[in-house]
């Protein structure tokens, strides 16, 4: 198979363009930066931004699956670069594939997507999308991936078979956002459990969630099949304390566990006033905390994924135990690369 990756040199990407590879597909990455450890494994690197519509279309030609992975991700207050990489990118995505006759179309979503600020414990995906809450609340993020979630699954027909992924919290080694960012948190004093410190969460270890998009890929390849069309929720099956699995991976990295908290209610408070200054002085950078991350950190949310299993097979092949050995093997390496 020929397929395109967008954000093929990003986390999850790269680990989806790595198995794609090992089958033995030719690959085709998308994305703005030189990704030269992609090139050194056989994927053409295709440069550009989902913004723009013609190097998106360009870069869909000879492609017959695509795995739309590439988004905007974090907290800024500034709406704009979510609604041109998320939402845009996604319809440029889709004018790329009709023009050239791709007939699967893999969109890697979120489960924020149906988030509304409550607990969410063992849903699945009959959960509504909470669009609403999610623009009230400025969750530009989450709210753009779930305009383009939409867009993504209205536009399944017979040409173009498409579905959507939601892997909740993904984690590994080569992890750029989540864990690097709580180990600088934690080394400079800064991190805070947020809320009572009691709430479960579920989270994906990177190569399962890579694999389930291979797997989602060619169950939609099936005559009538059941994965076209429709969103799953993605899980290592079992969900986590949030603050004890933090402090676990703080434990991998040699670091104390999270002594200060701060209650919901306060850290609700801190982040409405934060996301005013923000917004108020036009600031990119992203606010230490806001109201969608308050609720985040304080709430239990995690997803019956049994439609998934049933649907592609899908199974968390390498166990939480197993990934916390590898993330630990990695940190320990990352920490002697730096001395
Ligand atoms: N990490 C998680 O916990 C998590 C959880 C749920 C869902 N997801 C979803 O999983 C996907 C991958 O996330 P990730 O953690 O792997 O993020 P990541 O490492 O930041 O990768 C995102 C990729 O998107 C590309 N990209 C961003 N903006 C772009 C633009 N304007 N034009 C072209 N390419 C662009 C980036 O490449 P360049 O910067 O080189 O352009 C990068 O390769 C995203 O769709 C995210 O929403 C992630």
């Amino acid at each position: 198979m020929h397929t395109l990756v967008t954000g093929g040199g990003g986390f999850l990407g790269r680990y989806i363009c790595e198995q794609l590879i090992t089958r033995g597909d030719r690959v085709r990455s998308f994305g703005r930066g030189a990704y030269p450890e992609l090139e050194a494994l056989g994927v053409e690197v295709v440069r550009g931004d989902l913004a723009d519509q013609n190097a998106v279309v360009a870069a869909c030609d000879g492609v017959d699956t695509v795995f739309h992975v590439a988004a905007r991700p974090g907290v800024s207050v500034q709406r704009l670069p979510y609604d041109k990489a998320n939402t845009l990118g996604t319809e440029n995505v889709l004018r790329g594939c009709r023009q050239h006759g791709i007939s699967r179309l893999i969109y890697t979503s979120s489960p924020s997507v149906t988030f509304a600020g409550v607990d969410q414990c063992g849903v699945n995906e009959s959960v509504p999308l909470a669009l609403d809450w999610l623009q009230q609340h400025r969750s530009y993020y989450s709210y753009t991936k779930a305009i383009a979630e939409q867009q993504i699954l209205q536009a399944n027909c017979e040409q173009l078979r498409t579905c959507a992924l939601r892997p909740h919290l993904i984690w590994g080694p080569r992890d750029q956002h989540l864990i690097p960012r709580l180990i600088a948190k934690a080394k400079s004093g800064r991190l805070r459990r947020i809320g009572e410190g009691t709430n479960q969460v579920d989270m994906i270890y990177v190569e399962n969630a890579a694999e389930a998009h291979l797997q989602a890929a060619e169950a939609l390849a099936q005559e009538n099949s059941p994965v076209a069309g429709k969103a799953y929720f993605l899980s290592q099956g079992k969900p986590v304390n949030c603050w004890q699995w933090i402090d676990e991976i703080l434990a991998l990295a040699e670091i104390p566990p999270v002594k200060k908290s701060l209650s919901q209610q306060a850290a609700w408070r801190v982040g409405t006033v934060l996301e005013a200054t923000y917004r108020t002085f036009g600031l990119r950078s992203e606010p230490p905390i806001t109201r969608f991350l308050a609720a985040q950190l304080a709430t239990s949310h995690w997803f019956d994924i049994s439609a998934a299993c049933q649907d592609f097979g899908y199974q968390p092949r390498i166990s939480t135990s197993e990934g916390m050995q590898r993330l630990g093997n990695w940190l320990a390496e990352q920490n002697r690369l730096s001395i």
